[in-house]
């Protein structure tokens, strides 16, 4: 009995750069056959990005690419326009980030792709939603995350706007088109009909902003949003929902606090969660039992113009205190709260590697390097992490299972439909 939940599902992985690669990825962690359709020669442009291995390819790469096997192929030739025929016969997704109307001009509509096979899912991330006005932009990930709404949100109200580390708009435009191709794959099981999702960028960095369209509402309502620092500062509020800074922003007041050695350590931090289910907890944490019961304090409407009195008093503890020592000290507690972790204490985290989140693979050409494994884990399907493939590397074997001949192959290499690698 197969182990893997998607196990048998046949995915032709039309993607480059991140947010396709990083959604077939995940498919192919789910035990989908991915097969990576790439130019011959130059194949995905993100193999040579930041090489760090000469003659290898990227971490950009290896690490959005694993679990998939590469079939170089040229879809401009004749012999090229076939192949990819015969491939879309015989798959049951088939994923795409071109730019828009890239796949149209290739010959290859959702019209005619349907006609070649109509239990087929096309799915597409592109910058804009079709019908937007902007709908035949170009759009990479930090555009994203300016015209979905993360940017004019993200930062100091006296700082510029500014983009997340978090690929909100490449990663999560990926994991949105995850999602809607397990859901058409459900809908297929059920009534044999496939159908196109389309994921646009803008659409799922907004999706992940809800709560600043709710201030938006709220402010145009209220004129105010009593969670945000600038009522306490005395700081102009203005018409569009600001930059909070580091505070809470769902809900729950917090901020980020010094922990010890924060002098000479940009990230000996913690996040702190003033949750006010949890007052009494904090005020018998940072020795202020008073403040329990003191209506100066005791509620979140009292405390509005003191969060910044109450961040110090709890910093005057978590300074300190090492950001991991006083994580402990919170949770014992029960209170949120979290370090903030460097990346050389994520790779190296004991916990992440026994969790498979951060896993090791090995690469013919650059050896051994770390990769963010399924962050989903499943009680009964196993997920296996595998190392991303050379350019070309299956085309051989793949061109045979399409019925091609030993000479055709050969041809196609010649006239530059196909190219071949060895591990
Ligand atoms: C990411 C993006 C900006 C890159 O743009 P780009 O480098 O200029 O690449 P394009 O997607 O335009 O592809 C270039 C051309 O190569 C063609 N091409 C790529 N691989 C091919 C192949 N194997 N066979 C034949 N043609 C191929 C494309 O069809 C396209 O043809 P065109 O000249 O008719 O448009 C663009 O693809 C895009 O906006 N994608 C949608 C949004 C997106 O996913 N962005 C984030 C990526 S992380």
């Amino acid at each position: 009995m197969s182990t893997k939940a998607l196990e048998g599902i046949k995915v032709l992985d039309f993607t480059h750069v991140q947010a396709g690669p990083a959604c077939t990825q995940l498919l192919g962690q789910m035990g989908a056959e991915v097969l990576k359709c790439e130019m011959p020669g130059s194949g995905d442009s993100t193999r040579n990005w930041l090489q760090d291995v000469e003659g290898a390819d990227s971490l950009y790469f290896t690490m959005f690419n694993g679990n998939k096997r590469s079939l170089c192929l040229n879809a401009r030739t004749a012999e090229g326009k076939d192949i990819l025929t015969r491939l879309i016969k015989q798959s049951d997704v088939m994923v795409e980030n071109f730019a828009p109307g890239a796949l149209d001009r290739m010959g290859f509509s959702w019209e005619n792709i349907q006609k070649l096979n109509p239990g087929i899912i096309l799915a597409s991330v592109k910058g804009y939603a079709e019908g937007h006005a902007n709908e035949s932009y170009k759009v990479y990930e930090n555009v994203a995350q300016c015209t979905g709404g993360a940017t004019s949100t993200t930062g100091f109200w006296d700082g510029p706007p500014t983009v997340s580390g978090a690929a909100l708009g490449d990663s999560n435009s990926g994991m949105h088109l995850c999602i809607g191709i397990l859901a058409a794959l459900e809908y297929r099981h059920r009534t044999g009909r496939g159908q196109k999702v389309a994921v646009a960028m803008q659409d799922a960095v907004l999706n992940l902003c809800r709560v600043k369209l709710r201030d938006q509402q709220r402010l145009e309502r209220t004129g105010r949003l009593d969670e945000y620092p600038q009522g306490e500062l005395k700081l102009p509020i203005g018409d569009s929902t600001p930059r909070g800074g580091n505070a809470g922003g769902g809900g729950q007041p917090g901020w980020i606090l010094k922990c010890k050695g924060w002098e000479t350590d940009g990230n000996a931090y913690v996040y702190f969660t003033v949750q006010a289910s949890a007052w009494g907890k904090i005020c018998d944490m940072i020795k202020k039992p008073e403040w329990k019961d003191d209506p100066n304090y005791n509620t979140f409407e009292a405390r509005r113009d003191k969060f910044f009195q109450v961040i110090k008093t709890i910093e005057a503890f978590s300074v300190t205190m090492d950001k991991h020592e006083f994580t402990k000290w919170a949770a014992e507690y029960d209170i949120p709260c979290g370090p903030v972790n460097s990346f050389k204490e994520l790779a190296y985290d004991p916990s992440l590697r026994k969790v498979k989140t951060i896993v090791e693979v090995d690469h013919p050409v650059r050896g051994k390097y770390l990769t963010i494994g399924s962050p989903i884990k499943f009680s009964e399907s196993d997920v296996e992490v595998t190392r991303a493939p050379l350019l070309g590397e299956h085309s051989e074997e793949v061109l045979k299972s399409l019925g091609y001949s030993a000479d055709e192959i050969k041809n196609m290499i010649a006239n530059g439909t196909t190219a071949t690698a060895k591990a």
